[in-house]
């Protein structure tokens, strides 16, 4: 019976060592010294021993239980203990470190570029439009009186897909798409993405940005157009900049002409930007030719209107000094994260 014990006691002992958790522990309580546990029914064999055997045997047998649960309660301390710290480790918190940082995102600075020049004249009236990429050949040239031998319909300029259809090579289709589908008064802008078979280089990229702005109406003037486009170039550009008006050729519209600014960088004194001369080109318009009107049913007797048209790649490079187009498109984060 003595040996019995002892190598219960070792082997309790053992198992107390063992155990990896405070809850192995109960479950080793439960299996020696529970209702049912070993030495609850050592004790209750008792009554089978002889009268001088019962006392002695009793002695041991309570000497190894109370070792037993001095053991245990000794053991649950050390690991409840050693919980804790596991814990306290695990869930420290530094609270003098600095909190962490979310990198939010910005716009591309043409997408910004985008998105100031469409909250300018949709504050100025113009509802915001959109056109298709792949256009047909009737939207791109001939509604908006392209003669049939304009050197821009060649395939060495434009991107075909089929005879019908190509990338268009400019946003004016849209003006086309508006006038067919809407009733004047017309105001829209319209931003997107152009094509044309140019070599990539610094200043020329085969994929680029414009915009397009249309107003028709009744009685509408060249006054008009000049009042419009002056209002947006001192929006944008800044209420001290000068608008010069110059003569040129569209073949959608009569009269045509290009808008020259005051140089923002030197003011008009002449600096490499300029080129010298204090002036920057920054967009075409005009008159909105009769034939186009009419060609997409509007009456020209009743109805005028005025379109321009200008180049957003070449507004966000002097807007930001940039000097090659081609940074633009990169996707470099280091040249993007500077905006
Ligand atoms: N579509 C012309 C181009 O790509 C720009 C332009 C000029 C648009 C005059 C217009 C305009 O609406 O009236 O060069």
């Amino acid at each position: 019976m003595k040996d019995k014990l002892q190598s219960l006691l070792s082997n309790v002992t053992s198992e107390i060592k063992g155990s990896q958790a405070v809850k192995d522990l109960e479950d080793i309580r439960v299996k020696y010294l529970g209702k049912k546990g070993e030495i609850t029914s050592i004790l209750k064999g008792m009554k089978d021993l002889s009268n001088e055997e019962r006392p002695k045997v009793g002695k041991i047998v309570n000497e190894v239980r109370a070792e037993i649960e001095q053991l245990l309660a000794d053991t649950r301390k050390a690991r409840e203990e050693e919980e804790l710290n596991l814990r306290l480790k695990k869930e420290k918190i530094d609270v003098t470190l600095p909190g962490g940082e979310t990198k939010l995102g910005h716009k591309h600075p043409l997408l910004g570029v985008i998105d100031e020049i469409r909250d300018i004249f949709v504050s100025m009236g113009y509802k915001v439009v959109d056109g298709p990429e792949i256009e047909t050949v009737y939207n791109n040239f001939d509604a908006l009186n392209a003669p049939i031998d304009h050197p821009s319909r060649g395939t060495s300029d434009t991107f075909y897909i089929t005879d019908d259809l190509l990338l268009r090579t400019q946003t004016s289709p849209v003006q086309v798409r508006s006038m067919k589908k809407m009733e004047p008064p017309i105001k829209i802008v319209t931003t997107g993405r152009c094509f044309r078979f140019d070599e990539l280089d610094a200043t020329h990229s085969p994929m680029f940005h414009q915009m397009e702005g249309l107003v028709v109406g009744e009685g509408i003037t060249m006054a008009d157009l000049k009042g419009a486009l002056d209002m947006f170039v001192k929006r944008f550009f800044g209420s001290h900049i000068k608008t010069k008006f110059r003569p040129h050729h569209f073949p959608f519209t009569e009269p045509s002409g290009e808008v020259d600014v005051t140089c923002f960088k030197c003011g008009g004194k002449g600096c490499r930007m300029c080129k010298g001369s204090g002036w920057i080109e920054i967009l075409g318009c005009g008159m909105v030719h009769p034939n186009v009107l009419e060609e997409c049913g509007i009456d020209s007797e009743k109805y005028s209107g005025f379109a321009f048209g200008m180049g957003l790649d070449r507004i966000t490079m002097l807007k930001y000094e940039i000097e090659d187009i081609r940074l633009l498109f990169e996707n470099d984060m280091r040249f993007i994260d500077q905006f």
